[in-house]
């Protein structure tokens, strides 16, 4: 009965989405677990480029059933909008949605908004009211799914309730919140009730039928909220365990963990990056590798890849296999700048450690440098690539002690060489 959980091993936009489509070909289920729109998975496949933010990868596939499980945070419209682009395009999505999925209010992206200006420490977070949309949750205030399935209840209820952490933060009459959310609940109910069920019966019935399970992690390792550089972080825990949880799986029917990461690193918004470039080669990475946000198209920081944090990945997710994208983007960096350099230590008070601190803003990468690069063009298959491509796999391999799975070399789903 495969279980694979598919996770960021950095800090997000390491190609997940490209990762997870292409091995729900041989899937019964995909389930995506945490975050909400915050997240920008890419799929390239029939020719054409899906952007998606709440629906699972799988989603083109309408012979597997894709499921947003509990622990993501919904916001209706952005999902409504997702969904009426893939029936422009003739899919049919095979969705089921958590009916104890919480719902993302427009005042909670405001809410977004309006602490990230208040605050000394800025996040840079997405503006799409991640963190207010979990407090809530966490306040236990939240509206859920199911209440649009129910109007008749929902809509006799006060929203008290749903109101009280906006009611310290936001200085508008209560009456038009009120309004506010009876409008959504009545515009939405009748679209989205076909889609909503209790996704964990279908779970249940799959793990008893030794059908394969993909659970899509959002965001990556370095924003969970407990394990990631703290406050940079995303409000979910985007590591293996709590794909888990977020879909409703236990970890011990789990048999494979994906870590997905690119040949080299990248972050969008604040906090640590210890290999970050500010030169002409971290412009250049930018640049080859399409750099830019899908959800808020912000340009990413780009750095070289940082093996003490993807070894630390490993023993936080259980990794049990790597998926390295943009392989042929690092082998370009080499090629034109005559190097690449790897990070395999840091250098921290004087001391060398290959540990992550708490507080890392002041660690000092320490350098493996590769000699020149290589070119993907034209290779299917591992034994097709250049020496100096296969020796930095297998440097990863060896310094992280997990095998490399899935190599990327180019977007298209297909542009992956499996080993
Ligand atoms: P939030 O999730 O919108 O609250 O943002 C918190 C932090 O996580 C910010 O630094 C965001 O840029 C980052 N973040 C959130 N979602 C993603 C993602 O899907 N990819 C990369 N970074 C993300």
């Amino acid at each position: 009965m495969p279980v694979k959980v598919i996770v960021g091993t950095f800090w997000g936009d390491e190609g997940k989405g490209k990762i997870s489509h292409y091995a729900s070909r041989n899937a019964n289920i995909v389930i995506r677990a945490t975050g909400g729109s915050n997240a920008g998975h890419t799929v390239v496949a029939n020719n054409t480029k899906f952007a998606l933010h709440l629906l699972p990868s799988s989603i083109i596939r309408e012979d597997v059933k894709s499921i947003i499980g509990p622990g993501v945070v919904i916001d209706l419209e952005i999902l409504k909008e997702e969904i009426e682009c893939l029936k422009k395009l003739g899919i049919n999505p095979n969705l089921y949605i958590s009916d104890k999925a919480s719902i993302v209010l427009p005042l909670h992206k405001e809410l977004d908004t309006y602490i990230e200006k208040q605050k000394s420490v800025k996040v840079g977070t997405t503006n799409r009211g991640i963190g207010p949309a979990y407090a809530d949750k966490c306040y236990r205030l939240s509206l859920r799914m199911i209440d649009l399935l129910d109007l008749k209840t929902s809509l006799n209820r006060s929203f008290k309730d749903s109101l009280l952490l906006e009611d310290l933060l936001i200085d508008e009459p209560r009456c038009t919140l009120v309004t506010e959310i009876r409008d959504i609940l009545y515009e939405n109910a009748n679209y989205f009730k076909d889609y909503i069920c209790n996704t964990q019966e279908l779970i249940n019935n799959a793990l008893e039928n030794n059908e394969t399970i993909i659970i899509e992690g959002a965001q990556a390792t370095y924003l969970d909220l407990d394990h990631g550089d703290y406050p940079y972080v995303t409000s979910s825990n985007p590591i293996a365990s709590g794909a888990c949880t977020g879909a409703g799986i236990g970890p011990m029917y789990v048999t494979d963990v994906y870590g997905v990461m690119k040949g080299y690193c990248s972050r969008v918004g604040e906090g640590p990056f210890p290999t970050e470039l500010f030169d002409e080669v971290g412009e250049r990475i930018r640049d080859l590798g399409h750099e830019y946000g899908t959800t808020t198209k912000r340009p990413r920081r780009c750095g070289w890849l940082d093996l003490v944090r993807a070894k630390n990945a490993v023993h936080l997710n259980s990794i049990s296999a790597l998926c390295i994208n943009h392989i042929d983007t690092i082998g370009k960096i080499g090629e034109e700048f005559g190097y690449i350099n790897v990070c395999i230590a840091y250098e921290l008070n004087d001391k060398k450690i290959t540990y992550v601190p708490t507080e890392n803003t002041n660690c000092k990468p320490i350098y493996k440098r590769f000699t020149g690069g290589w070119s993907t063009d034209g290779c299917t298959t591992y034994d097709e690539l250049p020496e100096n491509a296969k020796k930095y796999i297998e440097f990863i391999e060896d310094y992280t002690d997990i095998p490399v799975k899935y190599i990327g070399i180019g977007a298209k789903d297909t542009d992956t060489i499996i080993r």
